[in-house]
């Protein structure tokens, strides 16, 4: 159907970009597409219904023409080059006030440097995290935009429109200038590797310690996810589980290889919290593990060399006594703790890149943001927004009142349960590493003297002392007699 002017453009129809485009049209919007491949544009427009006003475009000249002034171009291609070739194409195409979005997972420093470019000329770019994947993208995604506020008011009715809903509100908010929601939507899929990776520990406790079936996996998650760990990994966990091959007919999740890729916004995450110097280990660990998980045969030359302890045939009486302890309900419970730790860690992140970055980020906001339509979607971002909005400037969630509360009341199950792990052999590295942050974190003494002291030792880096101001050296070597 041919339509007169559109209300937004879309330049890109990959999986992404087309399901956006649906979305908009469905809520009653005008939209012009645009696709470098003519056939794919052509595609596109037959498969949308008569009802929806989708016009498709053959030229990035005629794309521009097909909208109402100011224009609001979304841009939906793969992040990095493609999206600058995209600016490049569209910069004679548009004028001061139009609106330039870009949709995809573009690295943060990316987006600072083509708002920079594109201000300059009076267009307003806002860098849009998206997330909930094709079926989000269509139905209802979570949407984190930042960028210059008047430009984002240009385009709110349409995000608003199209986002995911929890509670009757939209799962958009104005998030901040700059690259505040490219830098939201990485941090976002950092504690999307956090969480993945405290879901594959459980995985194989359930599997390699308890034995269970993957229908009785089917049941643990399922369950699981009626209650507090109520969310989309759990969810789609337990669904995976059940799934059967199309070929064979057998579970199909015998048949993946466990060799986890990444696109690289997890890293990104790992990267600039290191930057930063935030503390974000379940971050860390789970890129080392995703990069650990694809040494396929290194790892099978090691299990020669080195043995495979979780075999149970190899186990100690030891190990047996400590996997014997360990119960379904202890990995659920050491899972909780683990999410909340996780979040944790991101929203440290989020708060201390606010205030080094200028992204004037709301907390609360996020939490808000995240709570449907997103892969980190989970009912634990209720109580985190709760959080934030009765202390806007929480330095940590595990400071907060009730979920410190719940973190001191697993901590126990998630020790034992790392114990289990530990002494079988069963790697648990993100439930692990979540309860040595939570130690350390609440730990009123930590061995750091001793690290200080190495420090000044070979390298005369100096300490500073309890009991006197000032920056102190000792010449370690006097003691030694000079040797
Ligand atoms: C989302 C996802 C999405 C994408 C990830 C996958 O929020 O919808 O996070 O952005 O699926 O980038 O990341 P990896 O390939 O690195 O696992």
């Amino acid at each position: 159907m041919t339509i007169a002017l559109g209300d937004i453009g879309i330049m890109g129809l990959g999986v992404m970009g087309r399901s956006l485009a649906l979305n908009m049209a469905d809520h009653g919007f005008r939209v012009a597409v645009y696709n470098r491949t003519d056939s794919v544009t052509r595609d596109f427009a037959m498969q949308a219904g008569p009802e929806q006003q989708v016009r498709p475009c053959y030229s990035p000249e005629e794309f521009a023409a097909a909208l109402t002034v100011p224009r609001k171009v979304m841009i939906m291609v793969k992040a990095g080059q493609p999206v600058d070739a995209v600016i490049e194409t569209l910069q004679d195409l548009i004028r001061p006030g139009d609106v330039v979005m870009d949709g995809g997972n573009s690295h943060f420093r990316d987006t600072m440097r083509r708002a920079e470019r594109l201000a300059a000329e009076g267009v307003g770019f806002l860098g849009v995290g998206i997330s909930g994947g094709e079926f989000g993208a269509r139905t209802g995604p979570s949407i984190m935009p930042g960028g210059p506020r008047e430009a984002y008011e240009a385009v709110r009715p349409i995000l608003e429109a199209i986002a995911a809903r929890a509670d009757g509100q939209p799962c958009v908010a104005y998030l901040g200038p700059g690259a505040a929601g490219h830098y939201v939507k990485m941090v976002h899929n950092g504690i999307e590797y956090g969480l993945m990776q405290l879901l594959a520990d459980t995985y194989a406790l359930l599997k390699r310690i308890l034995g269970l079936s993957n229908e009785e996996l089917v049941e643990v998650y399922s369950s699981w996810n009626e209650a507090e760990l109520d969310s989309y990994l759990v969810e789609i966990t337990a669904k995976i589980f059940a799934r059967r091959d199309d070929i064979t007919g057998a579970g199909l999740i015998d048949l993946i290889r466990g060799e986890a890729a990444q696109l690289g916004t997890g890293v990104w995450t790992a990267q600039t919290a290191m930057d930063l110097q935030v503390p974000s280990p379940n971050v860390d660990i789970a890129v080392a593990m995703r990069n650990l998980s694809a040494l396929d045969q290194e790892r099978r030359a090691a299990a020669v060399a080195l043995g495979s302890l979780h075999e149970r045939e190899h186990r100690t009486a030891q190990a047996e006594d400590a996997a014997a302890l360990l119960t379904i309900e202890d990995v659920r419970r050491a899972l909780f703790a683990g999410m909340i730790v996780t979040y944790a860690q991101g929203f440290a992140h989020l708060r201390t890149a606010s205030t080094v970055l200028g992204l004037d980020l709301r907390l609360e906001d996020v939490a808000s943001v995240w709570r449907a339509g997103c892969i980190i979607r989970s009912a634990l971002l209720r109580d985190i927004r709760a959080a934030f909005r009765r202390q806007p400037e929480l330095a940590n969630l595990l400071a907060d009142r009730d979920l410190a509360g719940t973190i001191a009341s697993r901590r126990e199950d998630l020790a034992r349960t790392v114990r289990a792990a530990a002494s079988t052999g069963v790697p648990a590295p993100g439930l692990m590493a979540a309860l040595a942050y939570v130690d350390a974190y609440r730990a009123d003494w930590l061995p750091f003297n001793l690290t200080q002291a190495q420090r000044d030792y070979f390298g005369a880096h100096t300490y500073r002392r309890h009991d006197q101001e000032g920056v102190f050296h000792t010449d370690w070597f006097a003691e030694e007699g000079g040797s």
